[in-house]
Order: C-alpha cells, then sequence, then structure tokens
C-alpha cells in the first residue's frame, strides 16, 4: 500500500435505515483517512508543531456508489494544489471487494494561526504529500493546473511541445527527443498516462489542452511548436482552438481531425466498461495488433505492449470518454492558412490510414505531407530516422 492509502472498515452504527454508509459517517471517514496518513507518515501533530492549523474552507463530494457495513473502503489521498497558505486535497474511496469507486472529494483548506488568520501551510507537509519515486529517465513532476505530471524537457533554442497518444506516454518521443538539438524538447505525459497523476474523473481535449497551457506558464514558454501523436492531434486541435497565437507550427502525426463515428463512440464505451473490469492489460492486448506494422521487431512489440499495459486505468476509461467527446476540427484546418504544417502518416498504420492523413493535409493549406513506409500507427518508434528528418527539415523552415 502507498503511504497515502488508508484502509477503513464501514460499522453498522455508520449507516442509515437502508444500510447504506450515511453522509456525516462519510465526511468523517475522509478525516479519519486524512489523519491516519498523517499518523503513519510525519506525525498527527504536523501542524501544531508548527503552530498553525489546517481549516477546510470548502468541500465538494461525489457519491458514485452505496457503501454497506462490513465494506474495507480504500481512501487515496492527493495534494492538487500547494499556495502559500492554502492547499487542497483530493480523496477518493475504493470499495477493495471489487474496486467500485464510491466516492470522490476535494476539500480546500486554509493554514490559521491560533488569531484565526492565514498562516504558512508547512514545508514538511508539502515535502510527506509530493513525496514519490522521481520519475523514470529525463522526466521530472511539476504540478500544473491540479496535476502533478512528468515533463522532460531538455535543451535550448524555440520551443517544440510533443503530445503523446493513448495510451501512451512520452517515451514515443524518445529518438527525437534525442536527436533535435538546438530545440526546447518539451515532451510530458499527459494526466492519466505514463508516470502522471490518474485523477478518476475531470478528462476532456480541454482539460488536456489546459494542462500543457498551464505546463508551457510554468515553464517560461510563450509559443511553440505543436507536435500531436494520434490522440495528441486530438488535444492539439483543442490547443489551436484556444490559444493560437501560442502556437508557431504544427506536426500532425498519425491522427485525424474528423470526430468518433456513433459506432466509435460506442466502442469507446465497450472499451471503457473493459478497462474496469480487466484492467490495462486487456486494452493493451486488444490495440497492439493495430499499433505496429506487421513484422515490427519483437523487442519493441514488448516495449509498446509494456507501455499501454502500465497506463492506469481511471486514465484510459478517462481518455477514452474524452476522445469520443471530441468536437470536430475538420473547419479548423482550412482556418489554420499561414502557420506551417507538416503531417506525417505510417504508409501501414491501420488506425489512421495513409488516404484520410493525405486528405487532412490537403485540407490545411501549405501543409507538406510524409509518408512513412514501413510504419504502423507509432512511426516516432518504428520509422525514428524517418521521422526524426522530416521534422528537422521542418523546423529548418523560416516560421
Ligand atoms: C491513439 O493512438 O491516440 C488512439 O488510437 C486514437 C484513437 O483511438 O482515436
Amino acid at each position: 500500500m502507498l503511504p497515502a492509502e488508508i484502509d477503513l472498515t464501514v460499522y453498522p452504527d455508520e449507516c442509515d435505515a437502508f444500510g447504506h454508509l450515511n453522509q456525516a459517517s462519510f465526511l468523517a471517514l475522509f478525516e479519519r483517512a486524512r489523519w491516519e496518513m498523517l499518523a503513519r507518515g510525519p506525525g498527527m501533530d504536523i501542524f501544531t508543531r508548527h503552530a498553525t492549523w489546517p481549516a477546510v474552507r470548502r468541500a465538494v463530494i461525489d457519491y458514485h456508489v452505496a457503501a454497506y457495513p462490513g465494506d474495507v473502503l480504500r481512501f487515496h489521498q492527493a495534494l492538487t494544489h500547494h499556495g502559500r497558505t492554502s492547499f487542497t486535497m483530493r480523496q477518493t474511496a475504493r470499495r477493495m471487494r471489487d474496486d467500485a469507486l464510491i466516492s470522490t472529494a476535494e476539500f480546500v483548506f486554509v493554514c490559521i494561526n491560533r488569531e484565526g488568520r492565514p498562516a504558512p501551510v508547512p514545508a514538511e507537509f508539502g515535502e510527506f504529500m509530493n513525496a514519490r519515486p522521481a520519475p523514470a529517465g529525463n522526466a521530472r513532476r511539476l504540478t500544473v493546473n491540479g496535476v502533478n505530471l512528468a515533463v522532460d524537457a531538455s535543451g535550448d533554442g524555440p520551443a517544440i511541445l510533443f503530445i503523446h497518444g493513448y495510451p501512451l506516454d512520452h517515451t514515443i518521443w524518445s529518438p527525437q527527443l534525442e536527436a533535435l538539438d538546438g530545440w526546447r524538447r518539451i515532451a510530458p505525459d499527459l494526466r492519466g498516462m505514463g508516470q502522471s497523476d490518474a485523477p478518476d474523473l475531470g478528462y476532456s481535449m480541454a482539460t488536456y489542452a489546459s494542462d500543457l497551457a498551464a505546463l508551457l506558464d510554468t515553464l517560461g514558454v510563450e509559443r511553440v511548436v505543436l507536435c500531436g501523436l494520434s490522440m495528441g492531434g486530438y488535444v492539439a486541435f483543442e490547443f489551436l482552438r484556444r490559444w493560437r497565437e501560442r502556437v508557431s507550427g504544427l506536426v500532425l502525426i498519425a491522427t485525424r481531425a474528423g470526430p468518433d463515428t456513433t459506432e466509435g463512440k460506442r466502442a469507446r464505451d465497450a472499451a471503457a466498461a473493459q478497462a474496469r473490469e480487466g484492467g490495462a492489460g486487456v486494452i493493451a492486448d486488444a490495440m497492439l495488433p493495430k499499433m505496429l506494422a506487421p513484422g515490427a521487431p519483437e523487442g519493441l512489440v514488448a516495449r509498446v505492449r509494456a507501455l499501454m499495459a502500465a497506463t492506469p486505468v481511471p486514465g484510459i476509461v478517462g481518455a477514452l470518454g474524452a476522445m469520443r467527446d471530441r468536437p470536430d476540427s475538420m473547419s479548423l484546418l482550412p482556418a489554420l492558412a499561414g502557420l506551417p504544417a507538416l503531417v506525417i502518416a505510417g504508409g501501414s498504420d491501420q488506425l489512421m490510414p495513409v488516404s484520410e492523413m493525405s486528405a487532412m493535409a490537403a485540407a490545411i493549406p501549405g501543409a507538406r505531407l510524409v509518408v512513412a513506409p514501413g510504419a504502423g500507427h507509432l512511426p516516432t518508434l518504428e520509422t525514428p530516422s524517418i521521422v526524426t528528418d522530416a521534422l528537422r527539415t521542418f523546423l529548418a523552415q523560416p516560421g
């Protein structure tokens, strides 16, 4: 169990006449879970040691499913905002027996002193709540837009923001991140994927795009070349709708501008149900045959499967809902006139066929199309030098 997880049992005296855990007791359990977590970590006296007290200023609780006497609930606590005198904690309660999400809550606290005036949040508290294993490789953690994102940011020069697809992470860009000297390469794991936080709710293209805008603000980057692969392209379209003035160029890889069909939307819901029931491995097995071109090296197949299978289930379910509900971006394409654009297609991509990619490129004024023969849905890893060379040529153009 993680230090931020606490198991508590529901007792009969906490339930209403129909045997459901009642609201007052639920609030008490959320509070108990917070104190238990501190008791097992830096100590329950962490606030009094610093002559301050966390007073709840706002509480929002969503009840999803009833809990009954004897249920063991696992409470998970995460710090989603850490200000000077206030902080926000998000808590979830899941039933251990069937992993059902029982309730989600968000509490905003203000630290006050004895006189009731705002006082600094003890640094020790923030350190304890944020203590997580460092992300692998070059990535580091940054809290933006209320979530902790793992971000690989390296190099100097004009910025390029790499947005990965589903259910993947920033490492699909590894060959390009290594090669593109002279550029500030920023490659986050989107919320819910890779090593970023995976909240239970709140996923949409708008949220992903807002996370990225907030990330750029945090890094002090004003304008970027957006480079999105598949779902990353959907996020790039949303970013463009909101912050066109921040975009200096656009690279779309293995993606599409149109929305899901009715049948496609149904398939998203079915996949979400499968993920909830069978976990990320089931999704990885279903997607793997469509991800890579036939004959991909065994090592790459294993790597891509492991990547997908490691995606947290809430992130998978959230991304499926966000893709299902994404807006139609077709009308955006002609409006991109004046923005340098490059489209890269995998010659053997079953998910985004070349014909569709080339129609999309034709609809963007001045866009260039590069087809990577021998690549499926992940040309960045399958044919890395074709993608890197195409990017180099594109980025060298005066923009
Ligand atoms: C992706 O690779 O991001 C997804 O396959 C996109 C999609 O399912 O629409």
